[in-house]
């Protein structure tokens, strides 16, 4: 029988086994790893919802989009829609993003040797969401001790136990700041507030933000700079042409997409392929399972950055709970990874780990090394 601890290892074996849809007690629920499956399933929120005491978020942050299901999911998302729009994205983006790489990137480069990771990923993407919360990038270190605070409380909860006191606390500092930048600043939550959300609502929306923007956005990175530093191959056609790199994200994200699994419970009794689904069922759609769905994608366990349909992964999801800042994301980790590739002779330490984990998938680092230039002895 599949353990969880295989499915955060591998889990590939045990999505083909179940492909398109089957019952694993590792995760108390049904699986659907076929990509038409998967998708029939997201765009059926009214059979298949998000909207359940079961999911822990909602619990320690309050209902937000990511815990509503129709017309309270488009009040609560709608406002946040044009803001995260491609155009806006650039124009909102595309500078602070380019300035933060530009800098993170600066103070490895005479090193000759990091993790990615913890030096580039990681801070990138927390930088970028303190930034989308209104908070100038220097506040990533406030905004990472509230999200890590929070995130194990939604753990604990998810296991039965009470919100942490430091979780609480937490959430009481990010509604004081945010509450606050709606009175005060031009950002995203001072629009959402303008949009008609009430204080409480834009404040579990940008927890949220900070859910969605900050392990995936790194997973996202991480995961791409291991594919590409793993196939010397791939990577040299990438270096020859710079203009696959998007299609070698693309790539990326189908092998590993950032969140691998997203959950959803059965409203009612309905026939999955023939499984016989009952009302109150977890139902766990897996995106790296549709990502290897060989009817749609040929020798799918290949990295291959010329693959023509890469884009048909479903890493972003699908249906109304579509993810809100993939341009967003597709924009740092791209901006992220012209920066890597840029360092001379980048290659990865033989001791690097591959990606694993059951919900978010990344490398626990990137360990790389790359060419420093000795500067000149002095002249005498
Ligand atoms: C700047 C970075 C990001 C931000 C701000 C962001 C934000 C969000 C938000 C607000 C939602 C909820 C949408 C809704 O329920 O209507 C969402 C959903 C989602 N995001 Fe993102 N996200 C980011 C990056 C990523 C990345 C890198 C990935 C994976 C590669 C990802 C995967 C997903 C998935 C799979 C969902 C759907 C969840 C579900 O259907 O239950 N996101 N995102």
């Amino acid at each position: 029988m599949t353990t969880v601890a295989e499915l955060a290892d591998d889990p590939h074996a045990a999505l083909a086994a179940v492909r398109p849809v089957g019952w694993l007690d590792a995760l108390g629920g049904w699986v659907v790893s076929g990509r038409e499956l998967a998708v029939r399933v997201m765009r059926d929120p009214e059979t298949f919802t998000v909207d359940d005491p079961r999911f822990s978020t909602a619990q320690v942050v309050g209902p937000s989009m990511l815990s509503l299901d129709g017309t309270a999911h488009v009040a609560h998302r709608a406002p946040f829609e044009k803001a995260f729009g491609l155009a806006e994205t650039r124009a909102r983006f595309t500078e602070p993003v380019a300035q933060t790489v530009a800098s993170l990137v600066e103070e490895i480069a005479a090193d000759g040797a990091a993790d990615l990771r913890r030096t580039l990923a990681g801070p990138l993407s927390v930088a970028v969401v303190a930034y989308s919360l209104g908070l100038p990038p220097a506040s990533a270190s406030t905004v990472l001790g509230w999200y890590e605070a929070i995130s194990d409380s939604v753990t604990g909860v998810a296991a039965g136990r009470q919100v942490t006191a430091a979780g609480a606390e937490a959430f009481a500092r990010l509604h004081a700041h945010v509450a606050g930048g709606i009175e005060t600043s031009d950002s995203l939550v001072a629009e959402a507030a303008g949009a008609g959300l009430g204080v409480d609502e834009v404040v579990a929306n940008a927890a949220v933000l900070m859910f969605g923007g900050i392990e995936t956005t790194e997973g996202m990175i991480t995961n791409c700079l291991w594919h590409l530093l793993t196939h010397r191959d791939q990577l040299e056609l990438v270096l020859a042409d710079p203009t696959l790199l998007a299609n070698a994200l693309e790539e990326s994200l189908r092998l590993e997409p950032a969140a691998a699994v997203v959950d959803r419970y059965a409203t009612r009794d309905v026939e999955l392929a023939g499984c016989p689904v009952r009302r109150g069922d977890l139902v766990t759609v897996s995106l790296a399972g549709a990502g290897r769905d060989p009817e749609v994608f040929p020798d799918p366990d290949r990295y291959d950055v010329r693959r023509a349909n890469a884009r048909r992964h479903l890493a972003w999801a699908s249906g109304p709970h579509i993810c809100l800042g993939m341009h967003l994301a597709r924009l740092e980790a791209l901006t992220a990874l012209r920066a890597a590739l840029a360092l001379p002779g980048l290659r990865l330490d033989p001791s690097s780990p591959p990606p694993r984990g059951l919900v978010f998938r990344k490398p626990a680092a990137v360990k790389v090394r790359w060419d420093v230039e000795q500067a000149p002895p002095p002249q005498v």
